[in-house]
């Protein structure tokens, strides 16, 4: 039988409609809209479509959102004033640094200067400290999204043994901190692999849930993943594609075509973690801005977690 599909655009769907009446609420409530700075150094076209992307998702919810653009050759300084200055803009209670930077700029030293109150990516080393710690403020969006997938789609990962092929700060470092908590909805046995694993294909296969973040396209193949498993692709690839007008086609980490059959269930690229992300990140603004009246604060991660937004 072949693999169901976890949409990830219907996913958002649901998660985005809540968001606007929360939106709607915090505003008529305390009268204020959440704000979202993105700061976007350079010209690299990926990731301009990236901060458009989460621009245009942030104003269909009711989010107020800037685009701060800065040239590539910007000095650090220069980074860092813009932040400061956004730091202690009410306008805006939510900051996104769009990575990867230019080579000549400190990524450590700049996520580091975005207040973490205001650290809606999760990337400041205080909110991985927490998310380390089991009380997490805000966790970065890919695994959040990740997590709030496989909740929603009724594949929860608890007591589940789950394979996860990226160290990255972005995705597999956090989404092992997530899914290893002992909590409702977490709870999972979780196995880091990364560049330096011997046999790997020998421990992706024993994995219930298997997620991928490689970088490679179509690396992944069959006798990499167990029969049955759910399988989630964060992977983003071009390949060459003469029959398409661009030229290329995305594909994600994982041979779709190939594991389909074996699998229970695979995420679409596109359409798949690439919609989440961006949903999570609006998840992570409305809470932070709710964070400025404690009265109307409600996580929404937890709301999903017990079963209320089942789609
Ligand atoms: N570049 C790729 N993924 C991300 C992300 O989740 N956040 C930011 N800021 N940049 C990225």
């Amino acid at each position: 039988m072949q693999a169901k599909i976890i949409d990830g655009n219907e996913i958002s769907r649901g998660i985005r409609k809540k968001m606007a009446r929360g939106v709607k609420s915090l505003k008529e409530k305390t009268g204020i809209t959440p704000g979202l700075a993105a700061v976007l150094v350079g010209g690299d076209p990926a990731s301009a479509i990236y901060v458009q992307r989460k621009g245009k998702a942030a104003r269909e919810v009711g989010i107020y959102t800037q685009t701060f653009r800065l040239p590539s050759d910007v000095n650090e300084m220069e980074v860092l004033s813009l932040i400061e200055r956004l730091n202690h803009d009410p306008l805006f209670h939510g900051i996104l640094v769009q990575l990867p930077l230019p080579p000549h700029l400190s990524e450590g030293k700049i996520i580091q200067s975005v207040l973490p109150t205001k650290d809606v990516d999760g990337l400041h080393p205080e909110n991985m400290g927490k998310l380390l710690l089991g009380t997490p403020l805000f966790v970065p969006c890919t695994p959040a999204g990740i997590h709030q997938m496989l909740l929603w789609s009724g594949y929860n990962p608890e007591g589940k043994h789950v394979a996860i092929c990226s160290r990255s700060n972005i995705v597999g470092k956090p989404l092992m901190m997530t899914l290893m908590q002992k909590r409702e909805g977490a709870n999972s046995t979780v196995t880091l692999c990364h560049t330096g694993t011997r046999d790997f294909a020998s421990i992706t296969s024993q994995a219930d849930i298997l997620v991928a973040a490689v970088g490679m396209p179509e690396v992944i193949t069959a006798d990499s993943v167990k029969e049955g498993a759910v399988v989630i692709d964060v992977g983003i690839n071009r390949v060459k594609d003469p029959s398409r007008k661009v030229g290329y086609r995305l594909v994600g980490d994982v041979d779709f075509e190939g594991v389909k059959d074996k699998i229970e269930a695979i995420t679409p690229v596109p359409g798949g973690v690439g919609p989440m992300t961006v949903t999570m990140l609006l998840v992570n603004t409305l809470k932070a801005a709710q964070l400025y009246d404690l009265e109307t604060y409600h996580p929404l991660m937890f709301e999903a977690i017990e079963g209320q937004y089942e789609p």
